[in-house]
């Protein structure tokens, strides 16, 4: 099943939460409203009590009194169309005497609740009439100047209280679905905005093949969650476009490797098969192509070997490895060679370090080969070791011609030769450096060329010190 969309989902999420807000904050309010009615509707009675209260005692002396002359009392309750005054005996059973307001002049069939009352403090009463609507009845007992008493009660009507929140809720109700509307689609509308950009990466995400790495996402103007992820995403691709050129680079380079010598076995073997020849002259042939064999055969093993040591198949066990140990064994093994150029070896000081053992060897070799192929016939080459606070330090150095300061960052490249032509005759592919760049990533160290034109060129190799 397809998952909805995040704009939609967000959408409904927000508006749900909106829909709760909505209907707690109206809640509150409505209960609010009511309250403040509610204790307005009360002081208005007590206040209108008093005013009641204040005119007995000035204006009327005796229950007949009051009867007799009502207007001072209808004065008070006169614009107060949800008010009714009612006068009613003390004694018992009571007797209505006046009642003034809504149901003036009606008989004693409008029943009004009588409320038993002996103190002449102020009590309120609340009744909810047939309608469904409150009446809020304030009553009080007051004594007269002839010393009779009566009971005064004034009642209010709050039909228009209930029409005001009757009209709050309604228009509540029917606001509530057009803000939902208005805050989903709001919603929606900032999310699908928001979400534009992952688009762009969907766009970019499609364009790129392994033949066309060179797209790149605009960072300008992204938010900034979004503009990290790109700033990654261009860096994978700055990253792959480099790995996929080098890979190329490395076919072409394979290639261009394999044509010349292949080339030299083919027409050899073309010229001798043209004619026939003396035995010896055969002999001399296949000699002579064995030698380029072999030498090819030393490359696809050099590069076999560049291949494991780049992406080794299994993670590499590190033991403790005595470097002064592994350069005398060595410079052993190049005694021969250093002697046919009249060269000698030196190796001084020492320093361990976690590793390969095999692959120091080959990486010391690999140098060493280096130097005494490249060194000036009598010197000296030496393999300096020196243990330093945080590294390990092999440094091979010889003197020679030296390397032109151009070629150095290109060094280790595979199939890099400062002389192509020369060092092809010597046999060297132009592998070795590479190899020992490799062997040293892999022992999270590094290797660095150093060379004076004429003078000393040296090699180190840069262990990390073993803890
Ligand atoms: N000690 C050195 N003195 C001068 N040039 C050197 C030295 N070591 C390496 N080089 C140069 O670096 C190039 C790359 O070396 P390397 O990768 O070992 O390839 P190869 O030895 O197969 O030619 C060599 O072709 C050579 O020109
Ligand atoms: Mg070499």
């Amino acid at each position: 099943m397809r998952s909805a969309r995040l704009s939609v989902k967000l959408g409904i999420t927000v508006t749900a939460m909106c829909a709760v807000l909505v209907l707690v904050m109206a809640t509150f309010a409505l209960a609010s409203i009511w309250r403040q009615l509610d204790i307005q509707a009360k002081d208005g009675l007590e206040e209108k009590l008093s005013q009641v209260e204040h005119s007995l005692a000035e204006g009327s002396s005796s229950i007949a009194d009051i009867v007799l002359h009502p207007h001072n009392l209808r004065d008070q309750i006169i614009g107060h169309d949800n008010l009714t005054l009612t006068i009613m005996d003390s004694s018992i059973p009571r007797k209505r005497l006046l009642r003034l307001g809504e149901g003036e002049g009606e008989g004693d069939e409008v029943e009004q609740p009588v409320p038993k009352i002996n103190t002449s403090a102020l009590e309120f009463k609340e009744i909810n009439s047939a309608e469904g609507f409150e009446t809020l009845m304030a009553y009080k007992l007051i004594r007269l100047k002839n010393d009779q008493q009566i009971l005064v009660i004034l009642t209010l009507d709050r039909r228009s209280d209930y029409t005001l929140l009757k009209a709050y809720v309604k228009s509540t109700l029917i606001a509530l679905p057009l803000i939902l509307l208005l805050v989903g689609g709001c919603a929606w509308w900032v999310v699908h905005r928001g979400l534009k950009p992952l688009r762009a990466f969907r766009r970019v995400a499609e364009s790129i093949s392994a033949r066309d790495l060179s797209h790149r996402m605009k960072v300008q103007g992204l938010p900034e969650e979004l503009s990290d992820l790109a700033h990654a995403v261009n860096f994978m691709l700055h990253r792959l476009d480099g790995d996929v050129q080098q890979l190329a680079q490395f076919s072409d380079d394979l290639a261009h490797e394999l044509r010349s010598p292949m080339n030299n076995l083919m027409g050899t073997a073309q010229v001798t098969l043209s004619r026939e020849r003396p035995p010896h002259e055969y002999k001399q042939v296949l000699e002579s192509c064995t030698e380029e064999l072999e030498r090819l055969s030393r490359m696809v093993s050099q590069m076999l070997f560049l291949a494991s040591v780049s992406q080794p198949s299994a993670p590499l066990t590190f033991s403790s490895v005595d470097l002064q140990d592994e350069a005398y064994k060595v410079s052993e093994l190049f005694a021969i060679a250093a002697e046919e150029k009249k060269m000698s070896v030196e190796v001084s000081g020492e320093g361990k370090v976690l590793g390969d053992k095999l692959m120091i060897q080959r990486a010391i070799s690999n140098l060493l080969s280096n130097a005494i192929r490249h060194g000036s016939p009598g010197s000296i080459v030496t393999l300096g070791l020196s243990t330093l606070a945080d590294e390990v330090i092999l440094a091979v150095s010889n003197v020679g011609e030296g390397i032109e300061a151009e070629h150095l960052p290109r060094l280790f490249d595979r199939f890099y030769r400062v002389h192509p032509s020369r060092s092809r005759q010597q046999g060297g592919a132009g592998l070795g450096l590479a190899i020992v760049r490799s062997i040293m990533s892999l022992h999270e160290g590094r290797v660095t060329a150093r060379s004076e034109l004429g003078r000393i060129t040296t090699f180190s190799l840069i262990f990390p010190k073993a803890t």
